[in-house]
């Protein structure tokens, strides 16, 4: 192992252009339940957070999916689904998180939020994210050249959680500026140089809940007002992480996607070019197999209930554990040739780019949905979309994300009519 690299380095993912899997598959080989010890000098972007202690790096897929699965011993409330050590008032908020809370307000919380992500419900809003996606892409089609992350990729996962959780009109534009800074806590380029893009997202959050709870309707955010768990409204906290949880978990994520997809498909001229073969047959499992191969969510974290073991070791209670979603993803024991790209590729969506167990992404049919809707939208369009200068990846400790992507294509009009 190089001794310099450890995962808490945010350069670590742009210097290697994207998750480090020379280390994920030496240590899943050798070492798979992998000690990462703190980082001298790190400086956690987010105020009151740090690594002062070291944590488990997870790297097969089994063990990843069985720690997901127990959430009774591999909590993710008792100090938060994110790595950093938080200070209290930190890791009250995370804990007011649908990500953050205990198993049995999480499951309560669950019956009220997700109704409007089952596939019922989520079909009366089909024709919305169509219609959104064909607007994204005429309002570049004709230029030859854009920036693609903000210009496209942002576009639809903003619209659709504004959507979602009855964000009106008049605060669109400033909930889509605060959702991307929020969502590049990490980025040192980033407008919201004082963190303050959740905080300005959780006044929003409680504007719109007073609005609701006088005038109900049938967002998201409105169910969280008038709903109740345990015989109890939710209150302020719970329902404003979930508005700020959103803003990042179903944006950040959604976008990177889209941008992989490009990307790879770049990379991969042969894998696309057997795609635009019969778009409709391939689309739906490249899709699954970008997720594979590139998934935007790097991490998220466990802590040990009581002392324990996975695989060979020793775990002891108040461990931390790192479940690295892009090491699962290459694990030969369940994928062949696990480094190939291949859009045919039979089990692709064993990925866990979603996770595993009750933490199971609640927006994973909403995100395949806008995937398909936007891509098929760009690549029987504009099909010779490239990226065209340089990419730049956001440092990240948890986001396997680029922040620039400028791209270039055939303007619609000037390609040839197909017959
Ligand atoms: C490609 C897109 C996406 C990826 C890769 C992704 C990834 C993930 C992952 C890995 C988790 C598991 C967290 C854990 O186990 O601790 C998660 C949870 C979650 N995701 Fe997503 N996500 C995506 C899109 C979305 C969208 C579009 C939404 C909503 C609009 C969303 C909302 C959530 C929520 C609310 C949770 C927490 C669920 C819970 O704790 O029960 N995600 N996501």
């Amino acid at each position: 192992m190089v001794e310099a690299e450890n995962l808490i380095d945010p350069k670590l993912i742009p210097a290697h252009g994207g998750p480090p899997h020379h280390l994920f598959d030496q240590w899943r080989e050798q070492d798979p339940v992998h000690w990462n010890p703190p980082l001298d000098g790190y400086e956690s972007p987010m105020p009151g957070a740090s690594i002062s202690r070291g944590f488990w790096v997870l790297t097969r897929h089994q063990d990843v999916i069985e720690v997901s699965r127990d959430q009774e011993m591999f909590s993710s409330h008792e100090g938060g689904p994110i790595i950093w050590d938080l200070e209290p008032q930190q890791l009250a908020m995370q804990r007011a998180n649908i990500m953050g809370m205990k198993p049995a307000s999480h499951r309560e919380t669950k019956k009220i939020v997700v109704p409007p992500f089952t596939s019922a419900e989520l079909a009366a809003f089909h024709p919305d994210i169509d219609d959104v996606a064909t607007d994204i892409v005429d309002a570049i089609a004709s230029k030859g050249a854009c920036e693609f992350v903000f210009d496209v990729a942002s576009q639809l996962p903003v619209f659709t959680f504004c959507r979602l959780l009855g964000v009106p009109e008049r605060l669109r534009e400033t909930v889509f500026t605060l959702g991307n800074q929020a969502a590049d806590t990490e980025n040192p380029a980033r407008a919201d140089q004082d963190n303050s893009a959740p905080l300005a997202l959780l006044a929003i959050a409680r504007e719109l809940a007073e609005e609701k709870r006088v005038k109900p309707d049938d967002s998201i955010l409105s169910r969280l007002v008038h709903g109740e768990v345990d015989g109890a409204k939710l209150d302020e906290d719970n329902i404003g992480m979930f508005f700020v949880t959103l803003s990042i978990a179903g944006h950040e994520t959604t976008r990177n996607t889209a941008v992989h997809f490009i990307r790879l498909m770049n990379e991969y001229p042969d894998q696309y070019q057997l795609l635009l073969s019969d778009v409709d047959e391939h689309l739906p499992n490249a899709i699954e197999e970008v997720l594979r191969y590139s998934p935007p969510v790097v991490k998220f974290r466990r802590t040990a209930m009581a002392d324990t073991q996975i695989g060979k070791q020793r775990i002891k209670r108040g461990d931390k554990i790192y479940l690295s979603y892009p090491a699962a993803n290459r694990d030969p024991t369940v994928f062949s040739d696990p480094h190939k790209f291949d859009i045919t590729r039979a089990n692709a969506n064993r990925h866990l780019a979603f996770g595993s167990g009750p933490h199971f992404c609640l927006g994973a049919r909403l995100a395949r949905y806008q995937l398909t809707a936007l891509l098929k939208e760009i690549i029987t369009r504009i099909p010779d979309i490239h990226p065209n200068g340089n990419l730049e990846m956001l440092p990240s400790i948890w986001f396997n994300a680029v922040i620039r992507m400028p791209v270039a294509f055939t303007p619609e009009d000037l390609r040839p009519r197909q017959v």
